[in-house]
């Protein structure tokens, strides 16, 4: 969600810093701000917008080799120049960015800094009083004892006056990490903002504190026990954060597509068991048999791939498995069982509620796996054990590449679950060969683009639109609707196939298009019954289909080849992909950043 970056070395920073807050605008969008800091006085340039508007109005004088700097997605107060960060102090000595939230902040407010003119509404601007409010010393030990006041999630950049050679960071619950370079050391939330300078990567715990030289990095835990933290290579390329010659980064993923599906097989296929290889799961035979239940958690579109994932279990492996939203899990204090095995589905590793509903799983003594894109997020390493997409970095807001992956990472499992199980060697190899010519067959879907892309002006023109489908089509219709709601801001709602006459239909008119999922199995005469109920209210209805022909009654037809129909749903969710997409550029939209949304929401 909000970005945070940290430069301090022998180059003036001010540039680095708004390069790297421009490599982490994705997450965050509606504010930016640098701080600068000198021996006398904190020079600081912030206010709401882009990222590449507030640097293009930066004074010239924004000099300095030591920074932080911030980009936002409001949490505490709306989207304007003074809620924007860093705050600092009274005194303007002490400047803070801030991930996250600080739960006890009202009560701060209203207790210990009763005496504060705050100039803010964020809880960002209590951190940087409460630093100020400790005795006076160091920057890090009053950026310690303040952290030991505070309750809630962050990850934190500071700098101060009088020590214009460091930068303090900590982390509890809200990434940060720091990059060393030759002689200087970048600090980010997220690796994407400095992987142009560096892919040596320090990654801090939870309650961990750092503070951070050109020279190199000391780290301790909140309670000032030292740590040892040793870099590491990030796996990232600076070339995967490029748009590679399309004109916004969703259009780029949808076309990665092919290309993230082998990503994701590479040697995991096991031809000779006719079963799949999961080196990062440690799931013994064992423990398969012992499997009761499944249970898989995730937010938005990872929720929905989750769906689909537990209808793919449940085929393949024949154990009950369902899909919750995440937070809702948490907060219904869930009976967690030992017989069940969660799975935590999220790209990037970051999403709040997702990460405390594996740690609600864990406290109560369950088993959870992670299904995550970015390798080293915090879910992946509360897991500790599960399966890494690797479809790349996914920097449009909105999910593509990563919601096909994450299909093909539960097909996978469900593989191996059920090849533990009861499914026969020959069902086995039938969908290890649907597996390998995924990436042929989603080539395939991405040439009809052009016939798509005139599809979509139907959606673009509507007032709304209903998408539907029944069983492995219900999923692909609620992501549907969630592309199109994202990208282009046409309302838009998915239900099952049999739904539509308990209430929607009375919303089909000429004027209000359907899309029907509708794969070709055993219940495609109910989808065209469906198709004609629609059909008898004038309604437009736009087919997607794995069968040779066209779909009786439907006004259009979107083919994408056959396959196993287990894995139909990872070809017909890449025309809906592509509506949403070409109706939100019809429409002109902000594709990859949407109004309102952050790639990953890492406060609740
Ligand atoms: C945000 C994004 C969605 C995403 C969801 C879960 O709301 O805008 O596109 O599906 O978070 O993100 P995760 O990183 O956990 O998959």
């Amino acid at each position: 969600m909000c970005g945070i970056v940290g430069y301090v070395g022998r180059q003036p920073a001010a540039p680095l810093l708004f390069e790297g807050l421009q490599q982490l605008e994705y997450r965050g969008y509606d504010s930016a701000g640098v701080a600068l800091v000198g021996s006398s006085r904190l020079r600081i340039h912030k206010a709401a917008g882009r990222v590449g508007v507030v640097a293009a109005a930066a004074p010239k004088r924004l000099s300095g080799r030591t920074g932080i700097g911030h980009t936002r997605w409001a949490t505490h107060g709306e989207p304007t120049d003074a809620n924007a960060h860093p705050h600092t102090d009274a005194a303007g000595e002490i400047a803070v960015v801030h991930n996250g939230i600080i739960e006890n902040a009202a009560e701060l407010r209203a207790t210990r800094l009763a005496d504060v003119a705050f100039r803010s509404e964020t809880d960002t601007e209590v951190l940087a009083h409460l630093i100020a409010a400790q005795p006076e010393g160091e920057l890090a030990e009053r950026v310690r004892l303040a952290l030991l006041e505070v309750e809630g999630a962050y990850g934190v950049a500071v700098v101060g006056v009088g020590e214009p050679d460091r930068i303090v960071v900590a982390r509890n619950g809200s990434p940060v990490l720091l990059a060393v370079g030759e002689h200087e050391m970048f600090v980010a939330s997220d690796a994407a903002a400095v992987i142009r300078h560096t892919d040596q990567i320090v990654h801090l715990d939870d309650r961990e504190l750092a503070v951070v030289t050109a020279e190199g990095y000391r780290t301790s835990t909140l309670e000032a026990e030292p740590t040892d933290r040793q870099p590491v290579r990030a796996r990232l390329v600076a070339t995967a954060f490029d748009k590679a010659g399309h004109r916004d980064h969703m259009h780029k993923e949808i076309h990665e597509q092919p290309v993230a599906v082998e990503r994701a097989l590479r040697g995991r296929l096991d031809h000779r068991h006719s079963t799949s290889h999961l080196g990062g799961l440690h799931l013994a035979p064992r423990d398969v048999l012992g499997l009761r239940r499944v249970k898989v958690l995730g937010c938005g579109s990872a929720h929905y791939a989750g769906m689909a994932g537990a209808l793919q279990i449940e085929a393949l492996a024949r154990i009950p498995a369902d899909a919750e939203v995440a937070s809702e899990f948490r907060y219904r204090n869930p009976i967690v069982e030992p017989d069940t095995l969660y799975v935590a589905v999220s790209q990037s590793g970051e999403t709040f509620d997702t990460l405390a509903a594996v740690q609600e799983v864990q406290r109560k003594g369950g088993t959870v796996i992670g299904i995550v894109n970015t390798a080293g997020s915090s879910i992946a390493r509360a897991c500790e054990t599960g399966i890494y997409l690797h479809a790349g970095p996914e920097v449009s807001v909105t999910s593509t590449k990563t919601f096909t992956s994450t299909g093909v990472a539960f097909a996978l499992l469900g593989l191996l679950l059920g090849r533990t199980r009861d499914l026969g060697p020959a069902d086995g190899r039938r969908l290890i060969a649907g597996l390998e010519a995924l990436p042929g067959h989603l080539a395939t879907v991405l040439e009809a683009e052009d016939e798509i892309t005139r599809l979509a002006g139907l959606l673009a023109d509507a007032p709304g639109a209903f998408y539907v489908g029944r069983v492995r089509g219900h999923h692909v219709a609620l992501e549907g609707a969630q592309k199109l709601k994202e990208v282009s801001y046409v309302h838009a709602e998915a239900y099952p196939g049999a739904e539509l006459k308990h209430g929607p239909l009375a919303l089909v008119s000429e004027a209000h298009p359907t899309v029907v999922v509708i794969p070709d199995d055993d219940l495609w005469d109910k989808n065209v019954g469906t198709i004609a109920e629609i059909r008898a209210r004038r309604g437009p209805v736009l087919a997607v289909t794995d069968a040779d022909d066209d779909v009786p009654g439907a006004t259009a037809t979107i083919r994408v080849p056959r396959t196993e129909p287990e894995l139909a749903p990872l070809l017909l969710g890449v025309p809906l992909q592509l509506l949403a997409y070409h109706a939100a550029r019809r429409l002109e939209r902000d594709i990859d950043q949407p109004r309102n949304l952050a790639k990953s929401v890492t406060v609740e």
